[in-house]
């Protein structure tokens, strides 16, 4: 059968799943299947996140091959808000683990209780005397002693961090690893194991595996280069700028029941903004407050004077809003032939 005609039409073929799910790791329950690219539109959308094709395309597919979707694109696009909307609309946990320049594997993964270890050890020296003090000599005291350390080094003592968190899930969870750039190069190595077998391994308990596999999501602001290792086994999604009618679409899920022509002359307007050269384009989450406050102003016409006093809000670079100056008179202009207003 000839199945090049149907992947694009958002279904993948059943065999080709069956193959791939079959490459993934075992013992892993797979969440329950979507059935189309258009079922993860749906579903974000009544989340209150508007996706391209390529977002729900990219979703879609890391669900269904079990792969960490690695989400990169300049900041306030909306990177760190799909990884909670997919939580939101999945109903699973969100786990949220914010990278930092020095984020290693006690911080990440698990600590080991030490505060009630040592509480514990005071509790029982008594007893842990009493029975070392049985053995007839030092071997046997010996081997006794680290009973008591397997005891001290099990599971209870065990302190989760997010990533062992997010295994441990008994139904699944959606991982955030939010913003990977500003974590060192070998915390990106040691992640690999996880996204690859989501599994990790504690030596002094062994190995665990996730029941259900989480939904990782990476995001990455491209502030360095990360490795081709992370990189192959992530699906890519770059999130730039929306075009005019998905930003509409945004800002209406955004700042409900704002005016239709308002909201054509906002749009309008900002993305003849971001055809400039500036220090700092306006993002979606830029756009988004200043919708908010034009109702807030109750402005229903874009014109120079209010463009020119809230500026502020969608250019954060001083040279920036003086480049812009010179071309507010037009640009407003144009956004109100786009609402049928001049
Ligand atoms: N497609 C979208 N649908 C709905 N809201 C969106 C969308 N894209 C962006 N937003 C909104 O834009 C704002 C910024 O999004 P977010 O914080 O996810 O950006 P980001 O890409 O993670 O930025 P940064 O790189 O600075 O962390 C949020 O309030 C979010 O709700
Ligand atoms: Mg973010």
């Amino acid at each position: 059968m000839d199945t090049s005609e149907a992947f694009p039409q958002n279904v993948l073929p059943p065999d080709e799943t069956k193959r791939l799910m079959d490459n993934a790791p075992s013992k892993i329950t797979p969440a329950p299947t979507l059935k189309a690219i258009d079922d993860v539109d749906a579903g974000l959308t009544a989340a209150g996140y508007i996706p391209n094709r390529q977002i729900a395309t990219a979703v879609y597919l890391a669900h269904h091959l079990q792969k960490p979707i690695l989400v990169e694109g300049p900041a306030g696009v909306g990177k760190t808000e799909l990884a909670k909307s997919v939580a939101a609309w999945m109903n699973l946990p969100l786990i949220r683990m914010q990278c930092y320049e020095g984020l290693d594997e006690s911080k990440s993964l698990y600590e080991w209780k030490y505060g009630k270890q040592l509480l514990y050890t005071q509790i029982l020296k008594d007893k842990i005397g009493s029975v070392i003090s049985e053995s007839d000599n030092l071997a046997r005291a010996l081997d006794k002693l680290h009973a008591f350390g397997d005891i001290f080094f099990s599971r209870n003592f065990l302190e989760p961090r997010p990533l062992l968190r997010a295994l441990e899930q008994p139904s699944g969870a959606v991982l955030l690893i939010d913003e990977i750039d500003k974590s060192d190069q070998e915390f990106e190595a040691f992640l690999l194991e996880i996204l690859s077998d989501y599994q990790v391994s504690v030596p002094e308990i062994g190995s665990i595996q996730a029941a259900v596999a989480p939904v990782v999501l990476l995001t990455s602001n491209s502030t360095r280069d990360l490795g081709d290792a992370l990189k192959r086994r992530c699906l890519h999604l770059h999130i730039g700028f929306p075009d005019e009618k998905l930003e509409a679409r945004i800002i209406s899920s955004r700042v409900p029941g704002i005016d239709e022509r308002l909201l054509r002359q906002l749009v309008t307007f900002v993305q003849q903004l971001r055809t400039l050269d500036l220090k700092k384009l306006p993002s979606v989450s830029e756009t988004i407050d200043w919708a908010k406050v034009m109702v807030l102003l109750h402005t229903s016409v874009l014109d120079v004077t209010v463009v020119r006093d809230t500026l502020n809000v969608l250019l954060k670079f001083e040279a920036d809003i003086e480049a812009a100056g010179k071309q507010l008179a037009a640009m407003t202009h144009k956004a109100q032939q786009a609402a049928g207003i001049a």
